[in-house]
C-alpha cells in the first residue's frame, strides 16, 4: 500500500512520518548489515565501510516543496520530496558500489522506484555517487505500508569529495567562484584516479597466494 497520510492535526500528523520514515531507515539499515556480514563470511572481507542514515529536517522538506513550486502540505511531502528518509552506503572501491546496489535491487520486498549512476555521469560539477530510490515495506499494527528511501552509494574518496563541495556550495550559496569550481571538477578526476588505482592494487593483492 502506497503510503498516504491522513490529513489530520499537522503536529500528529507529523509524528506519523517521522514514526514511518524512522522505520523504513531501519528496514533498509538492517539489510545492508547483513548484506556486509555475509559478504565477510564469505569473502573475509566487508565491502560497506560505514552508513549513515538521516530524517530530513521539516525546514529543508518545506524549502525543496516550495522551491518545486509545491502547496506545504504532509500529502504533498510524502508524494513529492523523495528523499525524506536518507542513507549513505560508504564503500572502499567502486565494484563494492554496483555489488551492493545489485544484491539490494534483487531483494523481492524492495522495489525500486529510480536509479541514478553518477559514476558513469558524472555531474558538471564533478559529483560521482550511485543513487537509488526504492520503497520498503513498513509493517504497522494494521496495515504495510512502502515507503521510500533514496539510497547514495559511494566510495571514501567520492565522499571526501562530496562533503567538501557541499561545504563550499553552502558557503557561496551555490555561486563559487570559477576558479574553486574548477578546481574541484580536477580534484574530481584525481578522486577517479585514486579509485581505480586502489581497485586495481586491490584485486592484485586478491590474487596473489600467501602461504
Ligand atoms: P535534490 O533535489 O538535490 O535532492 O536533487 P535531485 O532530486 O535532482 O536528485 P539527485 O540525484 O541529483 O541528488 C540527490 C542528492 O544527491 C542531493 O540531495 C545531494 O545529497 C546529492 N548530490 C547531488 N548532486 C550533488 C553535487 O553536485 N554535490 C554534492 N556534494 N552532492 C550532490
Ligand atoms: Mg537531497
Amino acid at each position: 500500500m502506497e503510503y498516504i497520510p491522513e490529513m489530520k492535526d499537522e503536529v500528529d500528523s507529523w509524528q506519523e512520518v517521522q514514526l514511518v520514515y524512522n522505520s523504513a531507515l531501519k528496514e533498509v539499515n538492517t539489510k545492508l548489515e547483513i548484506l556486509n556480514d555475509e559478504f565477510q563470511h564469505v569473502h573475509q572481507y566487508n565491502p560497506i565501510e560505514h552508513i549513515k542514515a538521516r530524517i530530513k529536517t521539516s525546514e529543508s522538506i518545506v524549502k525543496k516543496l516550495k522551491k518545486n513550486g509545491y502547496e506545504t502540505t504532509i500529502p504533498n511531502m510524502v508524494k513529492y520530496v523523495n528523499d525524506i528518509a536518507g542513507i549513505r552506503v560508504i564503500c572502499s572501491f567502486t565494484s563494492d558500489i554496483y555489488r551492493i546496489a545489485e544484491m539490494l535491487i534483487n531483494q523481492s520486498d524492495l522495489k525500486v522506484v529510480s536509479v541514478k549512476d553518477y559514476i558513469l555521469n558524472p555531474k558538471d560539477s564533478g559529483y560521482k555517487s550511485y543513487h537509488l530510490i526504492v520503497t520498503v515495506p513498513v509493517f504497522l499494527s494494521d496495515r504495510i505500508l512502502d515507503v521510500k528511501v533514496e539510497i547514495q552509494i559511494r566510495t571514501v574518496a567520492m565522499d571526501f569529495w562530496a562533503s567538501l563541495e557541499h561545504k563550499i556550495h553552502y558557503k557561496f550559496e551555490g555561486n563559487a567562484p570559477e576558479h574553486i569550481k574548477k578546481e574541484l571538477v580536477e580534484c574530481a578526476m584525481m578522486v577517479s584516479d585514486l579509485d581505480a588505482k586502489m581497485l586495481s592494487l586491490n584485486e592484485e593483492i586478491q590474487s596473489l597466494k600467501v602461504d
